[in-house]
């Protein structure tokens, strides 16, 4: 089984102010603390990274002198995230049967979150690494609440997500022709019916979506970095 990770990095920031992908974290730019973790995870064939089409150039020299002789390729984004992972999905190894796929901005992850996601997708058709909701869910309309959700039946999406490759492309060419939009490529998983496993995930493993989730990020940073390496501490529960 051989296994391609997708990193899409190709967003423009709009919620954050800026382009985020690359602006420096912990001296690093925030791609490369995404990145690292599949560079050096055994459970990952190869990593293909999606940058926006002014960015392949520079970023595939970069990439090439950090990945240790694993397999790397960057292409070129699309106008939305469905889009920019579907290229990164049609640029992977044709031998490849499953998809990891990790935002660019959850700097966190780590490389036993990457093998929980990869080892669920035994005999299901793909796994979601998720965190259990702490607060109590509201739907509401009009600002009105609607209802109160049971919360030990809701789970805050992280990602990695990995899938069946074929399966994902069938989803993502069902979510073309019936212009569907999800937010992540469970989303139009699930509108296949196809069946998708929760794996843990840890709350350290956030999306920096915002300015006030960069200041989260840098704090976190300056805790988990290991002094003599400079690097992210593997995170661990216990
Ligand atoms: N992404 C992408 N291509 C797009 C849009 C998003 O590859 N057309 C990537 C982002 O670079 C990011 C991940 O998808 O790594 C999650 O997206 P998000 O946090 O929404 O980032 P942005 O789309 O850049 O931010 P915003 O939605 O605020 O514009
Ligand atoms: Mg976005």
């Amino acid at each position: 089984m051989k296994v391609s990770a997708i990193i899409p990095a190709a967003g423009s920031g709009q919620r954050f102010g800026e382009v985020k992908q690359f602006k420096l974290l912990a001296g690093r730019p925030l791609l490369f603390h995404a990145l690292k973790p599949f560079l050096q995870s055994d459970y990952i064939d190869e990593v293909v990274v999606v940058v926006p089409q002014e960015n392949v150039e520079f970023f595939h020299r970069d990439v090439v002198s950090m990945s240790a002789g694993k397999p790397v390729k960057v292409v070129a984004g699309g106008s939305h995230r469905q889009n920019s992972v579907k290229h990164g999905v049609n640029a992977s190894d044709s031998d490849s049967t499953l998809v990891c796929i990790h935002d660019a901005a959850r700097p966190f992850v780590t490389e036993d979150l990457i093998q929980n996601s990869i080892s669920a997708c035994e005999n299901v058709d793909g796994a979601v690494v998720a965190i259990i909701s702490k607060d109590t869910v509201k739907y509401s309309e009009n600002g009105l609440v609607k209802e109160t959700i049971n919360r030990e039946k809701i789970w805050l999406a992280q990602t990695p997500q990995t899938f069946n490759k074929q399966k994902l492309l069938l989803a993502l060419d069902n979510a073309h022709k019936n212009q569907l939009t999800g937010t992540d490529e469970s989303t139009l998983m699930e509108a296949m019916g196809y069946s998708i496993k929760l794996v843990d995930g840890h709350p350290n493993n956030f999306k920096i979506t915002t300015q006030d989730d960069w200041m989260r990020a840098e704090a976190v940073a300056h805790q988990l970095t290991d002094s003599r390496s400079g690097r992210f501490k593997e995170v661990h529960d216990d």
